[in-house]
């Protein structure tokens, strides 16, 4: 069964979306405003609250919002969703004096009401178009529902799977997570921020979020200047230049200053050297939590640190609305500090037009025929479908084979719904949820009969489950086991110091593998998890993450052959959490590297475990088989100013179609600052019918040669440079080089 590809896909021939340069009128239109504005308004367009209370039963909170929202007390509300609540809240906002507009703003993070695959998810499936479309669908949904703004792209690399945050960004690797920062930011505002189909993109967490120490949410960060420039920043630079329209900053410190009160990070890099136009939100109480982090003396001293270091709106802390007018009184906060972040906030404002119409996004009829589109359930599927990885698949057990009648269906997830959807899903409507079973049972009925037996929970001892769950076994001729976690159990403030499977699920895996069936087991999470056991022993592993609301049918499509998986990692699966860190970029030669597998002593190696992980980013199966060959190198050397052309043949060699993510590795392997034994610098999706070939070519230039020295400069240092093709990190099938010259 083939499934009509999603008809907005061709909408993303466009070209990319211009940096939004800043226009003389607007800019004028924000001038006239300001001067008429009081201190107090200015302060008040600095400030954001969650309305999640605004309409529901009276509470004195509600009672306080809405009259700071009807005194132009209040710049933006987060969690007032819908037509009919935003425009009622909207006309709140404009019984001010000065009829200044709401920015109405939710985290729309992987769908609004259709639910899409966590983000990590997507990215797994390494296809830009299919990301983009996943973003503005999202967007196209949240838009009709009277939302402007998305607190998304979440583009912290994140490369410590202990951190349940994983789950929200796109991997480990620099490269691929900003090229799908980009995709994210061009799919949720679209050509040019202003239509109804779009809404303003949020880069956070602003930034190096994703290595807080040991794992643990909300911890220090600590690193090399180096690592911040090569590592974590691109992918916030690629959202800037793509135009993302604000920055959220995050709750880390970096090297000992928080980031919602780092200067060099808002100021000097962001608005300073990038030249950014936006503003950034702080996250959720950030500027106040200056003071438990011993950075602020007070919420007044932190309001006056953020200002400063260019914090533009408050989420939720109340430092500004409580203290910023008298801070300015009293000449501890520059007044024009102030004034510019209310410009960057009302240019915003004025781009989507709500001055002209401040009701255009809260249109009932609108809202209705988009949340009920169909085509946006098929481009869910069609999205988790790319985003499955095939970790496994021993003498062919999969697909599943038609002489397969009677299909045991076994485990804590297969009939969940709300676990599909994964964390960060404040609109989902569970009832459009189709569950594994369900999936299953569509694909595959009448002819295969499914017998189902839970077997166990996700957490908890009891082994009560575990006779009926085998004796579904016995009585099939095959088995799919669903593993993982419960969607709570990644997202934030979800850091685990173990990343195995909860509970017994490992125990229910053996019981049924006693049995001698063919038993495939299907991974659920929003993180690498560990199950060396499984690993080791199941005939077939396909990894769904958490793959939304069409996660049933986008499995069955892949575990019945409608659909070949082509998903890649993008963030390694250890072993053991001792491993970790263990990103495929961080691994380094050493001085003692282990040359010969085995030969451990006295080398940089573990005595209880292998260095490498249990799979590999970029690793991922197929029904088919795809060979690299004829590698040509364009020129063996090359100056500074040409490039290089690595060009080779790709060729489908198996039974049927599908799709290979080919990756370019590089390393430079004398430098004057020691580099990875392989870095990612391109790849290509490419899909090819059994026996096609196709010649692919990768481009380097200087900049994909390039790395931070000493003194932080962005230098490329003539000398030869390693060059690998390959379908995983952990998979090379062509080896080059060329020399860089003086
Ligand atoms: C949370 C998250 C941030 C989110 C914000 C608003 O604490 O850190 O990603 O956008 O608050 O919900």
């Amino acid at each position: 069964m083939t499934i009509n590809h999603f008809p907005l896909l061709g909408l993303f021939l466009g070209a990319p979306l211009l940096a939004a340069a800043q226009q003389p009128a607007t800019e004028q239109r924000i001038t006239t405003l300001l001067q008429q504005m009081t201190l107090a308004e200015k302060v008040g367009q600095l400030n954001q609250y969650s309305g999640r209370e605004l309409t529901g039963p009276a509470s004195a909170r509600k009672d306080n919002q809405l009259n700071a929202i009807r005194s132009g007390q209040v710049g933006s509300m987060l969690n007032v969703r819908g037509v009919q609540d935003t425009r009622a809240i909207q006309a709140e906002a404009l019984k001010s004096r000065l009829r200044i507009p709401l920015l109405f703003s939710l985290d729309v993070i992987h769908g609004y009401k259709t639910i899409f695959p966590i983000p990590l998810a997507e990215a797994a499936s390494w296809d830009l178009a299919a990301i983009r479309l996943g973003a503005h669908v999202a967007a196209r949904e949240a838009a009709a529902a009277g939302i402007h703004w998305t607190f998304a792209p979440m583009v912290d690399v994140g490369r410590d799977p202990r951190w349940g945050r994983v789950m929200e960004g796109a991997g480990e690797d620099t490269y691929l997570g900003a090229q799908i920062a980009r995709a994210r930011v061009l799919g949720f505002q679209g050509e040019k921020l202003g239509g109804t189909d779009a809404v303003m993109a949020c880069a956070k967490h602003f930034a190096a979020y994703g290595a807080a120490l040991a794992g643990r949410d909300y911890n220090a960060v600590d690193m090399s200047s180096q690592q911040l420039w090569e590592t974590y920043l691109p992918p916030f630079r690629a959202a800037a230049d793509a135009g993302v329209a604000t920055f959220m900053n995050s709750f880390n410190t970096l090297n000992g200053v928080p980031a919602t009160g780092n200067r060099y990070l808002q100021r000097d890099v962001l608005k300073g050297q990038w030249q950014y136009p936006g503003f950034v939100v702080s996250d959720w109480g950030s500027i106040g939590e200056m003071v438990p982090w011993g950075y602020a003396a007070d919420k007044a001293d932190a309001a006056q640190k953020a200002l400063a270091a260019g914090s533009d709106m408050d989420m939720e802390s109340d430092a500004y609305h409580n203290h910023l007018a008298q801070l300015v009184q009293e000449g501890k906060a520059d007044v024009a500090l102030l004034d510019e972040a209310v410009r960057r906030i009302l240019r915003k404002k004025f781009e989507l037009g709500l001055f002209d119409d401040p009701y255009k996004f809260s249109n009932e009829k609108r809202e209705k025929q988009v949340l009920n589109d169909p085509q946006n359930r098929l481009a869910a599927r069609q999205v988790a479908r790319k985003a499955m990885v095939l970790l496994k698949n021993d003498h062919q057990t999969l697909p599943l084979r038609r002489e397969w009648r009677r299909l045991a269906v076994i485990g804590p997830l297969a009939k969940s719904k709300r676990d599909l959807d994964g964390s960060w899903v404040p609109e989902a409507d569970t009832t459009l949820i189709t569950s594994i079973y369900d999936g299953l049972a569509q694909r595959l009925g009448p002819q295969t009969q499914l017998r189902y037996a839970k077997g166990c929970e996700v957490l908890g001892e009891s082994r009560t489950g575990f006779a009926q769950a085998v004796a579904a076994a016995q009585s099939a001729d095959a088995v799919v086991i669903t593993v993982g976690e419960t969607w709570d159990m990644s997202g934030e403030a979800k850091s685990r110091t173990d990343i195995g499977l909860p509970g017994v699920q490992e125990e229910l895996f053996a019981a049924l593998k006693a049995t001698g069936k063919p038993i495939i087991v299907v991974v659920l999470g929003g993180r690498p998890l560990i199950f060396n056991t499984i690993a080791d022993q199941a005939d077939a592993i396909l990894l769904a993450w958490w793959p939304g609301a069409e996660g049933g049918h986008a499995l069955a499509d892949v575990l019945s052959g409608d659909y070949n998986p082509g998903g890649k990692l993008p963030i390694t699966f250890p072993r053991a959490v001792g491993q970790i860190p263990i990103a495929y970029n961080q691994q380094y030669s050493t001085g003692r590297p282990v040359t010969k597998p085995g030969d451990t002593r006295y080398k940089s190696a573990y005595i209880d475990a292998p260095n490498t992980p249990r799979y590999a980013f970029g690793y991922g199966l197929s029904y088919t088989t795809f060979t690299y060959s004829d590698l040509s190198i364009s020129r063996p050397q090359l100056t500074a100013a040409e490039t290089v052309q690595v060009q080779f043949t790709l060729t489908n060699t198996g039974p049927v179609a599908g799709e290979e993510v080919a990756q370019l590795y590089l390393r430079d392997p004398v430098a004057s600052t020691v580099r990875p034994l392989k870095e990612l610098k391109d790849f290509q999706k490419v899909a090819l019918k059994p026996g096609e070939r196709k010649t692919i070519t990768f481009t380097l230039d200087k900049d994909k040669l390039s790395f931070y020295n000493q003194q932080l400069a962005w230098v490329a240092e003539p000398g030869e440079f390693q060059l690998m093709v390959g379908s995983a990190s952990d998979d090379i099938r062509l080896r080059g080089k060329v020399e860089l010259l003086p």
